[in-house]
């Protein structure tokens, strides 16, 4: 079945002004979403906050059915938070270490999952073991597998890196953990929404991802999967009334959902336009995403290859939507400057976000391109020109 790009477009007003290749930072959303968000904050002037979102109640519990359609869980085991760093410290911060403990990681992990490895490293004494990559960039499951031990109390793993078109073996990764029953959190913040996600094949125990990227929901929304095993065995970093009720002068008790992790404020128009996006890719289907999104980016990386000076930086042996280069002639921020001048949006990915990997590579920033299904070939075309008029 050919993917109906023209209608994607249309659906997508912000194609008509901007050449956007910034999926990865921010995707531009389709009229459905905007729509969605416009409503609810009409509703809100004309009948009042609270009032709306009663009467928007349907609505927001579509949206807990959507993303657990999304990833193949159950609607108790979502919980909608304000990204995807929130989400996974609400998981992580949830756990108990003790000195000596293991923490596993890949290369390729973000900068504020470690930055949180590192703190509790510091309050806990336990120890971040970072698992090498195998010969094409991706973590090493052999290295892992021997890794594993009675002192690892968990394995957690970016899926997809902000820093390139790597897509990590989540489901071997989650082989692993479940062998060994050491629990699995996967940061899937770059590859909801652009690739088929089934947290019963991946195995994980927590799942935490964003709504602005991929997904092409609003800023300000995100989500946490919690493996229903899990949900009553943690307690949360932070509690409140939404979270946990004041049953007696000196009790409290915890809900049984994940919406434990949730905070009782939040963006109600948020939350609803995270649903509606979440419909919006279903209703196209995420394998024919992902197969779009492919052609899209063999294309574009054949092409890029082509441009003399440009080198390539992507690793791994599955491709995702995400294209990161170098080229001799231009420093990074100064290429994707001109190419926002020109009416392109690329984004730079500096060492700080992926240092275990960028600092192995030697690389302080690479330019990242990271087009979504509608992209189409004329401007991939454009893009590659405007790139190479600097070499
Ligand atoms: C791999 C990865 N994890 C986590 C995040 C953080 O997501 P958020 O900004 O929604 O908290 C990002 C953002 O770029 C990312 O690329």
């Amino acid at each position: 079945m050919t993917f109906d790009v023209a209608r994607a477009r249309r659906e997508t007003p912000g194609c008509s002004r901007v050449a956007h290749f910034n999926n990865a930072g921010s995707a531009l959303p389709p009229t459905c979403v905007t729509d969605s968000l416009r409503a609810h904050l009409d509703l809100e002037a004309q009948i009042g906050g609270y009032e709306a979102e009663a009467a928007a109640e349907e609505l927001i519990a579509d949206s807990y059915d959507a993303i657990a359609t999304l990833i193949h869980c159950d609607r108790d085991e979502i919980a909608m938070v304000e990204n995807a760093t929130r989400a996974w410290d609400m998981a992580f911060y949830a756990m108990h270490f003790e000195p000596g403990d293991h923490i596993l990681t890949g290369k390729a992990e973000y900068a504020s999952n470690v930055i949180a490895f590192l703190q509790i490293a510091k309050r806990t004494g336990a120890r971040i073991e970072v698992v090498p990559d195998d010969e094409h960039g991706q973590i090493d499951i052999g290295a892992l597998r021997s890794m594993v031990d009675e002192r690892v109390k968990l394995i957690a793993l970016t899926h997809v890196p902000t820093n390139g078109g790597l897509v990590n073996p989540a489901a071997e990764v989650g082989q692993v953990a479940r062998a060994s029953g050491v629990p699995y959190l996967l940061d899937a913040c770059q590859s909801v929404g652009q690739m088929p996600i089934n947290v019963e094949e991946i195995g994980c125990d927590f799942l935490s991802a964003t709504g602005r990227k991929f997904l092409r929901a609003p800023r300000g929304t995100g989500f946490l999967y919690v493996r229903r095993h899990w949900i009553e065995r943690l307690e949360p970093p932070f509690l409140d009334l939404h979270a946990a009720q004041w049953v007696a002068p000196n009790q409290f008790t915890v809900r049984a959902d994940a919406r434990r992790f949730e905070n009782w404020e939040h963006y109600v128009a948020g939350r609803i336009g995270l649903g509606v996006a979440v419909r919006y890719a279903l209703s196209w289907g995420l394998s024919a995403i992902r197969d779009r999104i492919l052609i899209l980016t063999e294309y574009l990386r054949a092409r890029l290859s082509q441009v003399p000076g440009l080198t390539l930086r992507d690793k791994g042996v599955t491709n995702s939507a995400i294209i990161t280069f170098t080229i001799r002639s231009e420093e990074p921020s100064d290429l994707a400057h001109r190419l926002s001048k020109a009416g392109f949006n690329v984004s730079v990915s500096v060492a700080s976000s992926t240092l275990y990997d960028m600092h192995e590579r030697g690389l302080a920033s690479i330019v990242r391109v990271s087009p979504h299904y509608y992209n189409d070939f004329t401007e991939v075309d454009r893009l590659v020109e405007a790139i190479s008029r600097a070499s």
